[in-house]
């Protein structure tokens, strides 16, 4: 694996482009998912400086904090509560422009204004996690992050089963 990030510069489109092989190297060779899951959040945070940038993993009756970058965050999310659970239970990516206009949103820092969850699935469609990004600016998310992360997904989805 590169334990380094080479610092990338541009529009959000192209630190996705750029980013994308970086994370493929990260997780070259490493099995571990608390290692991977936590190098996927660095370097997603440190690429685009979103406010908060984490996993939550099905642990079968809720969803738990697993590694993330930034400020402290709610440990345990039901699985219908908030946009994590929305996430969760329609098995779909959720953008949300402002979150004071979701219904059950889960306020763990009032800095945080807009948001994106994507599911990942295992090989049987279950989730297995949220993948949880929130910034502190209105309406901060789009198409381009959805299509940018989903590619992340894809990866985690892929070598789920081979990580421990
Ligand atoms: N915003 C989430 C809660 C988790 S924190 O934002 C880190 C939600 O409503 O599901």
């Amino acid at each position: 694996m590169a334990e380094d990030l080479i610092k990338i510069e541009g529009t959000r489109q192209e630190k996705y482009d750029l980013l994308f092989p970086q994370i493929k190297n990260l997780l070259a060779g490493e099995t571990d998912k608390y290692a991977n899951l936590a190098n996927i959040a660095a370097a997603i945070h440190e690429t685009f400086g979103f406010f908060w940038v984490g996993f939550y993993l099905n642990k079968g009756q809720e969803l738990v904090l697993g590694p993330f970058q930034g400020p402290v965050a709610c440990t345990r999310i039901p699985f219908h509560k908030g946009v994590c659970g929305h996430a969760f239970t329609t098995q779909e990516t959720i953008i949300v422009p402002d979150v004071d206009e979701f219904p059950g949103h889960i306020a763990c820092a009032s800095a945080s204004k807009s948001e994106i969850v994507l599911p990942a699935k295992n090989a049987n469609g279950e989730v297995i996690l949220v993948f949880d990004l929130d910034s502190d600016q209105l309406n901060d998310f789009t198409e381009i992050d959805q299509f940018g992360l989903e590619k992340v997904i894809r990866l985690i989805e892929e070598n789920w089963e081979n990580w421990v």
